[in-house]
């Protein structure tokens, strides 16, 4: 099944680009496997007409009705990965409640009904010649993109990756093919604290001239990171993870304040988002 939603944005106006189509697609499971003791890598067969993504744009996903679970709503997830020439998309998600636990459920050979892609990606600006990265849980699978969009413009990134356990830490290995230096830090290891990353992360600033923050996961680091933006002058942005029921800016459910020069506006993290000025967020 592929259907088209063809949604406008408000504001849209005549000579402005069309908006990509966004579709709504029966997808083939090719593979399910559990990575961790917590997360699913999830690869679907995808035709290209949903695989025209941007890093940090998300797909909302119908999980499906099981014995154990009967989740109400799509769940929203971020692209993991997606390859037009293979045809695959994948998410890497942690299992959670009755939507992703009933995902979980799912074997490969499934369909699983998707939409997207949908919201506003990562853009990175030709001036960010060396971006550093900081994600930590879900983070780590929303930033992978992010890291290969900087492999293809040859921008060196620094991927600062956190987790609770290094049993935890996920997409190392993924981020290094793509050119990263990766540095982790850990709960159990006792270095993840705002302390600890306020230090590494200045010297990282002094050393490799770090000039743009990308971050997601962690509401405690995005603050971190805003502080040290406006104590260096280093701009950056951040994906955002907020409830959503509609997930195309219909219902205004994912709705929250932001900051901009003229005052706080209320915008919709499925739609404006989930990718934000990392110093507009509230
Ligand atoms: C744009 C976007 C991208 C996302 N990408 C990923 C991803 O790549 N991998 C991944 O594992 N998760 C991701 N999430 C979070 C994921 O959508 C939720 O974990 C999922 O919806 C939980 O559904 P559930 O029914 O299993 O759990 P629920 O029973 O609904 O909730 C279980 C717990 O998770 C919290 N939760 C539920 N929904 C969200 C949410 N949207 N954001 C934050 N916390 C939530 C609840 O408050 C509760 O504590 C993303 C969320 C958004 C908005
Ligand atoms: S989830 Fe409906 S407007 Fe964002």
């Amino acid at each position: 099944m592929s259907a088209s939603l063809c949604v406008v944005p408000d504001s849209i106006s005549a000579g402005a680009p069309r908006p990509p189509s966004i579709h709504e697609v029966g997808a083939r499971i090719k593979s399910h496997e559990w990575v961790n003791g917590e997360y699913r890598l999830l690869v679907l067969d995808a035709p290209a007409s949903i695989l025209n993504c941007e890093p940090g744009q998300f797909f909302h996903l119908l999980c499906p009705q099981t014995d154990r679970f009967q989740p109400y709503l799509r769940r929203p997830m971020s692209i993991y990965s997606f390859d037009a020439a293979r045809g695959t998309l994948s998410f890497l998600y942690k299992v959670a409640g009755a939507g992703t636990g009933a995902l979980a459920e799912l074997q490969p050979g499934a369909t699983l009904n998707i939409v997207g892609p949908l919201g506003k990606g990562f853009e990175i600006r030709p001036e960010w010649q060396r971006p550093l990265l900081l994600a930590r849980g879900v983070g780590l699978a929303t930033l992978a993109p992010l890291a290969r969009e900087c492999a293809r413009l040859d921008r060196p990134l620094t991927a600062v990756c956190s987790a609770r356990s290094p049993e935890l830490l996920m997409s190392t290995d993924l981020f290094r093919s793509y050119g990263a230096e990766v540095i982790t830090v850990t709960d159990a290891e006792g270095n993840s604290g705002v302390e600890s990353l306020t230090t590494l992360i200045e010297r990282l600033i002094r050393s490799r001239g770090i000039d743009a923050f990308f971050t997601c996961g962690s509401a405690r680091l995005m603050r971190m990171l805003q502080e040290m933006g406006a104590r260096h002058g280093i701009v950056g942005q951040v994906a955002l993870e907020q409830q959503m029921a509609c997930g195309i800016g219909m219902c205004q459910a994912c709705v929250r304040p932001f900051r901009r020069e003229t005052g706080a506006v209320n915008l919709r993290v499925c739609r404006e988002g989930p990718v934000f000025d990392l110093q507009e967020v509230l």
